[in-house]
């Protein structure tokens, strides 16, 4: 709700939906400025759709969702997998199949990796305009150049430095508990991390920052 709050002040005309219905969304929908729809309407509502549920309810998602979405239509996966915390386990992804990869697969229909790798707070307090110092980055993977450009554009809007990281291959270098996951860094740092990041410890990072999540908890 962050994004679209955030969104919504930046001029766009933001729609939300979740499992319930367009009815239970509709004090939120005023206070944010959106507007309340069904998941089907959402998914045909404007030029990006964000997917920003848990991972496991990507799977619950009505079926064929996107079938009559123009192609034009970028959506946006800001998930991170949680299976001990939340999701449980996904045996696809358990067996090495990333967390975008998986969804793209599920929806049937290619995704943007981004917003996965900022806490809420820090997506909603530390946006600041493009040159001022010490500017956070994010880094968006995908494999579709118009539809990566479309959200770096919104990325640099929302207030932080866009970083392209590549094809939705290596987006696995922003998933849960890498170098580059939250940690808040500036450009040249974040490309660091995404860089430093080791695929054979994809699994690894994710146990670890669930355990820091339980620890926190
Ligand atoms: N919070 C963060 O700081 C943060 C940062 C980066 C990425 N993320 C990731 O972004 C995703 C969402 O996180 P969150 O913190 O916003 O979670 P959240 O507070 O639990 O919100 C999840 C939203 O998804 C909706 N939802 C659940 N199941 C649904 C379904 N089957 N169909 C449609 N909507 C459904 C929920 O509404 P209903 O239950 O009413 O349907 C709720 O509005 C997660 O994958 C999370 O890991 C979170």
């Amino acid at each position: 709700m962050i994004l679209a709050r955030r969104l919504h002040k930046l001029g766009h005309h933001v729609s939300i939906a979740n499992s319930r219905g367009p009815e239970s969304l509709t004090a939120l929908a005023a206070e944010i400025g959106a507007t309340p729809v069904s998941i089907v309407d959402a998914a045909k509502a404007g030029e990006i759709v964000i997917l920003a549920i848990p991972t496991k309810a990507v799977a619950d998602l009505p079926r064929g969702l996107f079938a009559n979405v123009p192609s034009s239509v970028v959506v946006i996966d800001i998930g991170n997998y949680h299976p001990e915390l939340r999701d449980g386990h996904i045996d696809a992804i358990d067996r090495d199949m990333l967390d975008s990869q998986w969804v793209a697969q599920q929806i049937g229909r290619p995704v943007i990796k981004a917003f996965n790798n900022i806490l809420a707070k820090s997506l909603l307090e530390k946006g600041v305009p493009r040159g001022t110092r010490r500017r956070i980055a994010l880094s968006v993977y995908g494999d579709s150049s118009d539809a990566k450009t479309a959200v770096l554009r919104l990325v640099d809007d929302l207030g932080f430095d866009p970083v392209d990281g590549g094809d939705l291959d290596d987006s696995w270098r922003q998933q849960t508990g890498t170098p580059a996951y939250c940690h808040d860094l500036e450009a040249a740092a974040l490309r660091r991390a995404l860089a430093e990041a080791d695929r054979s410890r994809i699994a690894e990072y994710r146990a670890e920052q669930e355990a820091r999540i339980r620890r926190s908890l």
